[in-house]
């Protein structure tokens, strides 16, 4: 596909980043290249399969407690969601809060965040929805609503802080903290740590999904970047690493191998891995130690009879 210069610039950015990724000690590439559109459709799979557990048990805490959790948030808020807000788990929530003053959902990719933004405004004809096109690791400016609202309440579902090392946790919490301004929330969806063969059958599904999602990537990129990765010759690994509490994924190499990705080339033994996601998971007492670094402090926490998952209601000190 012919690019114009700005994109062209944009992928040579990413090649740099990418290439740097590869140098380190552990060779990682950024899971954002998960989500072309076939991964996109396979962690949709994902979140229906049997052994992942969060998707459902998120949604079933949010179904359960959605009075309490809509009475918390009060009336005219302001929900602004970091990520682009397509699931099922928005829509419970745009259907129960009171007289919402707007929606605000903030993401880097502008067609998927637009066409779900549409998508709302179409089922919600009287919402305000206001979608900006930001990077929300970094503070960002918020649009001003028709209506004023009484206060701002971050929602971040999915567990999807644990996809960051614990300092990105941080600095992201903090970025909400701001985001929330006086008198804000944050909503959050925060897996919990458990007996680790729970945890690593979700990142091992029997269908093979999930390893179809992890060896997807090295096809993008050899797609997007002209890379020349043997799909065939890496193997999907979920292990949970219990000191440090979360679960790592990665992309073994079957033998060893050369790929070339830009101009450079790279080898990697057999058994050597590529680091490709990071999913951590907490205790109660350590994910609120956390917020409370950021200014937050834990108001109500939900959880499933099995406290499998959690979703937290934390208000600003
Ligand atoms: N945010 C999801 C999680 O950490 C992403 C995810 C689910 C994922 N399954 C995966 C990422 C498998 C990589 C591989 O649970």
């Amino acid at each position: 596909m012919a690019k114009n210069a700005a994109q062209q610039i944009v992928l040579d950015d990413e090649l740099d980043e990418l290439i740097d990724g590869l140098r380190q000690p552990e060779m990682m590439i950024s899971p954002k290249y998960f989500y072309d559109e076939r991964g996109s459709q396979l962690f949709d799979e994902i979140t229906r399969l049997p052994e992942y557990y969060p998707t459902e048990t998120e949604l079933g805490i949010m179904q359960d407690n959605i009075d309490e959790i809509a009475s918390l948030v009060g009336r005219q808020a302001s929900l602004i969601e970091f990520g682009s807000g397509s699931s099922l788990k928005t829509r419970i929530l745009l259907d129960h809060l009171d007289e919402l003053a707007a929606y605000v959902p903030v993401d880097i990719s502008e067609d998927h965040l637009l066409q779900s933004a549409q998508q709302i405004r179409e089922e919600f004809p009287d919402l305000d929805v206001l979608p900006v096109v930001a990077d929300f690791t970094q503070p960002f400016r918020l649009p001003t609503p028709r209506v004023m609202p009484v206060r701002n309440v971050v929602y971040f579902p999915g567990s999807t802080i644990g996809n960051f090392t614990n300092d990105g946790a941080q600095e992201l919490l903090a970025v909400m903290h701001g985001e929330a301004g006086a008198d804000g929330a944050l909503l959050i969806g925060v897996d919990l740590q458990k007996d680790p063969a729970i945890i690593e059958a979700a990142y091992n599904d029997s269908a093979g999904v999930t390893a179809e999602f992890n060896l997807n990537m090295l096809r993008h990129l050899n797609r997007e970047f002209g890379a020349d990765f043997d799909v065939d010759a890496f193997t999907h690994s979920a292990e949970y690493n219990e000191d440090e509490g979360r679960i790592e994924i990665r992309l073994v190499s079957e033998q060893d191998q050369e790929f070339t990705v830009g101009s450079q080339s790279f080898s990697i033994g057999k058994d050597e891995a590529i680091l490709t996601e990071y999913s951590h998971k907490y205790t109660l007492d350590g994910f609120a130690a956390m917020a409370e670094t950021a200014g937050f402090r834990v108001k109500r926490v939900w959880t499933d009879a099995g406290r499998l998952f959690s979703v937290q209601y934390l208000v600003r000190d």
